[in-house]
């Protein structure tokens, strides 16, 4: 089969395509037929070596894939031969809080990912795709989609009527926007570009923010909401936005601390006191979750926002399209 390898972490060109013997899904695993994968920002840091987990040598590069079951190993009985499923970001985290060896089942990373034409996952670590959602559209759901839910519904409790505020138009910040429009809430999106901003209203933002020539944008934040503050913030920026995001919050409201994109800043622990701010550390999420996100995303007909999708053999250029950042969305290769 044809599959990527990351040779090193020494960038995109370390990507290599290869030729190998195609997995045979032992007991209690299934073989998928990938048919598309999604890049994350994460996809990136890793084959840069600026990941802050340890990552297989020689890894098969990507956590998220859908595509379809072609075998099945012994004792499977969740699953047959033609279901069409996604892969779940970590293979070992069904339900409840993680365990010490969940980090090490992260696909693309701790284990081998999804960017192979067949792929052997845990009959756990997978689930069965919305069907209203192509392939392309599925790929998009294990890591971007999950956390945004994570943070949103699981931590966040999200409820008609809250203001949600998204940072910048990627992948975890538009399935925010769409989680938050589906439950009822009001959108403040941000981005740098306002061609993005005119995107994300049309996918459903009330208020829109150029981060860019509006720096204070948690100033701005404050003037939306008369003064209150937002309910939520999908922190996706880290130590360079994590003090606005506090600052932009109600009293006794939540950040969400999904991402570290913008650069290096010192955190005031008293701000977080005075907010009584609820600051949570998000890490992807459960099969359980994942499953929960499905049936709202399928009852709802929530589609992802694909930006663009690449051929298998123009993987490393999905790759640099992401490092642009002129994605609006997700970024999706087709197997
Ligand atoms: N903790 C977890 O489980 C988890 C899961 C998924 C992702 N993440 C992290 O979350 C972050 C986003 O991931 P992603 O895959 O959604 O990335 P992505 O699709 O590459 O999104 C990048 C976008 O973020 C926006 N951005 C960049 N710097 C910003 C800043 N200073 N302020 C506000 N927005 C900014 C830009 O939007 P505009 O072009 O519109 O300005 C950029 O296009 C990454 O750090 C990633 O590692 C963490």
């Amino acid at each position: 089969m044809r599959a990527y390898v990351l040779k090193s972490q020494t960038g995109i060109e370390a990507l290599e395509r290869v030729e190998m013997a195609a997995p045979v899904p032992a007991r209690g695993q299934v073989a998928v037929r990938v048919v598309a994968c999604s890049l994350n920002y994460r996809d990136l840091a890793i084959a840069t070596g600026q990941y802050r987990q340890p990552t297989k040598p020689s890894v098969i590069p990507l956590s998220d894939g859908a595509g379809e079951i072609i075998a099945i190993g012994p004792d499977v009985t969740r699953f047959k031969i033609g279901d069409r499923v996604a892969g779940c970001f970590f293979q070992n985290w069904s339900a409840g809080e993680p365990g010490s060896d969940v980090q090490n089942s992260a696909l693309g990373g701790g284990r081998d990912g999804m960017l192979a034409e067949v792929v052997v996952l845990e009959e756990g670590g997978v689930l069965a795709m919305p069907a209203h959602m192509s392939f392309e559209e599925g790929a998009t759901l294990p890591c971007a989609a999950l956390t945004a839910w994570h943070a949103l519904v699981e931590h966040g409790h999200l409820m008609p009527g809250q203001t949600i505020l998204v940072q910048g138009t990627g992948g975890v910040s538009m399935f925010a926007l769409q989680i938050a429009r589906m439950a009822g809430a009001e959108v403040i999106a941000t981005s740098s570009s306002d061609e993005k901003l005119a995107r994300a209203k049309a996918l459903g933002a009330h208020h829109l923010i150029n981060y860019k020539t509006r720096p204070d944008w948690e100033k701005a934040a404050m003037e939306i909401t008369g003064g209150r503050g937002v309910d939520q913030v999908v922190e996706v920026g880290g130590p360079g936005t994590f003090g606005k995001s506090l600052a932009a919050i109600r009293v006794g409201g939540r950040v969400s601390q999904i991402g570290v994109l913008a650069g290096m800043a010192e955190v005031n622990p008293a701000v977080i006191l005075a907010k009584r701010a609820n600051v949570q550390g998000i890490s992807v999420g459960s099969t359980r979750m994942f499953e929960a996100m499905a049936r709202a995303f399928s009852l709802n007909g929530l589609k992802p926002v694909v930006d663009r999708v690449f051929a298998f053999d123009a993987a490393p250029d999905a790759y640099r399209h992401l490092r642009a950042g002129a994605h609006f969305g997700k970024v999706v290769i087709n197997i």
